[in-house]
């Protein structure tokens, strides 16, 4: 069983395992190469050749324990056929999310626009460099999904003031996405994805109170259909402060904490696999600092099935020979 699955299902804690989010891309100067010759984002997503040629590069010179696959988690919205659009120093920009459309999609238009994205995932679990590693799908929570719907952009801080303001257009799109949200989970699976993430970047956005409408409903159906794909779900709700109930109503396999997060209360609340925490930020600074604060994490998860990641994903900045540092005493420890 690869080192990952060791930890996820049989709760080992000797093994260190390590993947980074955002692995794939950014900081990699063979991938700004790839990159400048493919303007198009989508476009480079849906070349199954370049995806899974992206995917592979941290692997190649990295000891890494998963390859997670070149993609997006806008690639759902797009698969809908809501415009996508990826704009330099600026992000994400979606077209207008007209309901009557994508209410009429069928799940064989929807394959049809983001078949590259499996075949990729096949391409890349039958490359020598995943043997005993694992393939990483990944989705992005409906609720995360619904904030670039309707918002169209990154929030950074704040939605735009009449987010709210059309419910039925929020309760379609919300059970439009589980629908096709699991039919992309289950085609990256049957194609070779052994684990699934789920990506909440925005569920720290949301008030206490609105968790269960945006965050708990909408993922629990997602987290069960993965399980019942005997597939491993580690799911990553970025933001909101109390990951121990969000761990009982949910139960993923693992669960995937951010930087803000005191590891310690956590490494106590929290009987499931842990993942990440690392602020992205310390890999800017130098060795000495490095070394201390991955120590800080290993030393603290110990005794605790515990796989090595970021609190969020690698920064673009990030020296590359800081990133093998990392990992190689990620695996000496
Ligand atoms: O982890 C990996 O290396 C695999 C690929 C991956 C990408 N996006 C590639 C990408 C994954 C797992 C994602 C997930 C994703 N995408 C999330 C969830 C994780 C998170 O960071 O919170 C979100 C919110 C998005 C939406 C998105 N895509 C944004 C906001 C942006 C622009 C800014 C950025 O993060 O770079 C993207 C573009 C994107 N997705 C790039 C890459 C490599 C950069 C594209 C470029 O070169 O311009």
């Amino acid at each position: 069983m690869s080192p990952i699955k060791e930890v996820i299902i049989n709760k080992n804690t000797d093994k260190n395992p390590i993947w980074i989010m955002r692995q794939a891309g950014r900081y990699l100067p063979e991938f700004r190469e790839i990159r400048k010759r493919n303007t198009d984002f989508i476009k480079l997503c849906l070349n199954s050749n370049l995806s899974s040629e992206i995917t592979l590069q941290p692997l190649k010179r990295f000891e890494l324990d998963a390859a997670i696959i070149f993609s997006d988690i806008l690639m759902i919205p797009y698969g809908l056929n809501q415009k996508v659009e990826f704009k330099k120093n600026f992000g994400p920009l979606l077209g207008e999310l007209v309901i009557d459309k994508i209410s009429k999609l069928t799940e064989n238009d929807f394959i049809e626009n983001v078949k590259p994205v499996y075949e990729a995932i096949n391409l890349v679990q039958n490359n020598v460099l995943t043997k005993n590693k694992s393939t990483i799908g990944f989705v992005g929570a409906p609720w995360t999904l619904l904030v670039y719907m309707i918002n169209k952009h990154s929030p950074k801080k704040n939605l735009i003031n009449d987010f709210f303001k059309d419910e039925s257009l929020i309760n379609n799109t919300l059970k439009i996405l589980e629908k096709f949200t699991k039919i992309h989970i289950k085609n990256q699976i049957d194609n070779g994805a052994e684990i699934i993430q789920i990506f909440d970047s925005w569920a720290g956005l949301l008030k206490e109170k609105d968790f269960p409408k945006f965050i708990y409903d909408p993922t629990l159906p997602l987290v069960e259909f993965t399980k019942s794909l005997n597939t491993p779900v580690i799911c990553f709700p970025k933001g909101i402060k109390d990951y121990k109930n969000y761990c009982d109503i949910i139960q993923p396999s693992a669960i995937c904490i951010d930087y803000e997060i005191d590891p310690i209360q956590i490494s106590k609340d929290i009987k499931i696999p842990i993942q990440g925490g690392m602020d992205p930020k310390v890999l800017l600074t130098d060795i000495d600092n490095l070394k201390k604060q991955t120590k800080k994490y290993l030393d603290i998860f110990k005794d605790h099935p515990y796989i090595f990641n970021l609190g969020h994903g690698i920064l673009p900045e990030t020296d590359p020979k800081i990133m093998e540092y990392l990992v190689k005493m990620v695996k000496d420890y």
